[in-house]
């Protein structure tokens, strides 16, 4: 396959991953990467061309694919700019920060004839995918209830606090999941609360119930408040309990744990590790099925109507926090003028 020519514009914690990646994969040729802030030029892959200005990376010559890493709030500019240059655009979850943004990319990528895809990950993830396929053969029967934790270090929330919320941020990868797995949503209730870990004034956990439409119901757990200092980065989980079988993934070990006079380590076996150096994981795997799909068109796991559902689901969750009341996320399509 010819490598496709792409672009990795927001070169932050996952940007830079991606733009690793990419610079590693034969599926890819890395032309340029893009950020607002001229020290992101230090985590360029060497040999990468860098600019902090968007049109100059999207003109890049023979530019085919363009993966939007920008904060939450930035990924609708940057998406719609690319649209409007015929490129093919990965975008990070959640596909918006707002459903007026998401309303908005999605029309820009209908005019185009397609040409988005948004990034869940877990969509990736094998032990998901598995528990999908389980669900799907029917051995497990009709879904009685879901539980899903999403619980990660203090580090990641003082990183992005006050940029975005817990919902977005974190359950919109579980909320994406358990749709998939159990079907539309229609309603959520969520308290938030903590003890002050990530910074005043801002949640440190989440507990939400959802009543799906088919009856069944729901509990997600999120938290960017676990002290880093017990090295345990990504604590999921989730379980599908149905009428004739249940099924679960349970990511809290990586499989491999190192105790040291610095603490102990639970190093990343999954998402994206390295092997002898080069990137690999599901995070490559997921970037390189956009390669692939660029090249032969096969299909995204997701539609864009459930990165938006998922969002809808995750800004309602915001809503009954803020408003401490159940949220049906009917209220948040009706009520929005743009959808
Ligand atoms: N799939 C995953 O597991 C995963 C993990 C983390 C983050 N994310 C998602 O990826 C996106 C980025 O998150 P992050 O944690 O890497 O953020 P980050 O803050 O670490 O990085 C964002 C980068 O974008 C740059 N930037 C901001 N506005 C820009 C603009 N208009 N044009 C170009 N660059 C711009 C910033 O300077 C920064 O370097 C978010 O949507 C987030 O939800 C996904």
């Amino acid at each position: 396959m010819e490598a496709v020519k792409c672009a990795v514009v927001g070169l932050g914690l996952i940007g830079t991953e991606h733009a690793a990646v990419l610079a590693g994969s034969p599926a890819a040729d890395l032309a340029v990467c893009c950020d607002v802030d001229p020290q992101a030029k230090g985590r360029v892959p060497d040999g990468v061309p860098f600019t902090t200005v968007l049109d100059e990376a999207l003109a890049a010559p023979g530019l085919e694919a363009v993966f939007v890493c920008t904060p939450e709030f930035a990924h609708r500019p940057t998406v719609e700019a690319a649209l409007a240059r015929d490129l093919h655009v990965f975008c990070e979850k959640p596909l918006a920060a707002s459903l007026e943004d998401a309303n908005a990319m999605i029309e820009a990528a209908n005019r185009r004839g397609g040409g988005l895809d948004v990034g869940h990950i877990l969509r990736f993830d094998l032990r998901y995918i598995e528990l999908w396929r389980a669900v799907r053969s029917g051995k497990l029967g009709r879904c009685v209830h879901v539980v899903a934790r999403r619980n990660s270090w203090d580090t990641e929330g003082k990183a992005v606090r006050g940029r975005t919320t817990l919902p977005l941020y974190l359950g919109v990868h579980d909320l994406d999941v358990l749709r998939w797995l159990a079907g539309d949503i229609a309603r959520v209730y969520a308290e938030a609360g903590g003890a002050g870990v990530v910074g005043e004034g801002i949640h440190d956990t989440v507990a939400a119930t959802l009543r799906f439409d088919s009856g069944a119901v729901g509990l997600l757990e999120l938290s960017w408040g676990t002290p880093s200092q017990t090295g345990i980065e990504w604590d999921s989980r989730l379980a599908f309990i149905g009428s004739e079988g249940s099924a679960y993934v349970d990511i809290a070990e990586t499989g491999v744990s190192v105790y040291t006079a610095q603490g102990p380590q639970f190093p990343d076996t999954t998402y994206w590790p390295r092997t002898y150096g080069a990137p690999s994981g599901i995070l490559r795997t997921e970037d390189e099925h956009l390669l692939l799909r660029v090249r032969d068109g096969r299909p995204w796991p997701l539609t864009l109507e459930d990165a938006r559902a998922a969002l809808v689901a995750a800004l309602a969750m915001d809503r009954s926090i803020a408003e401490e009341r159940p949220v049906s996320l009917t209220e948040l399509v009706e009520g929005d003028p743009t959808s």
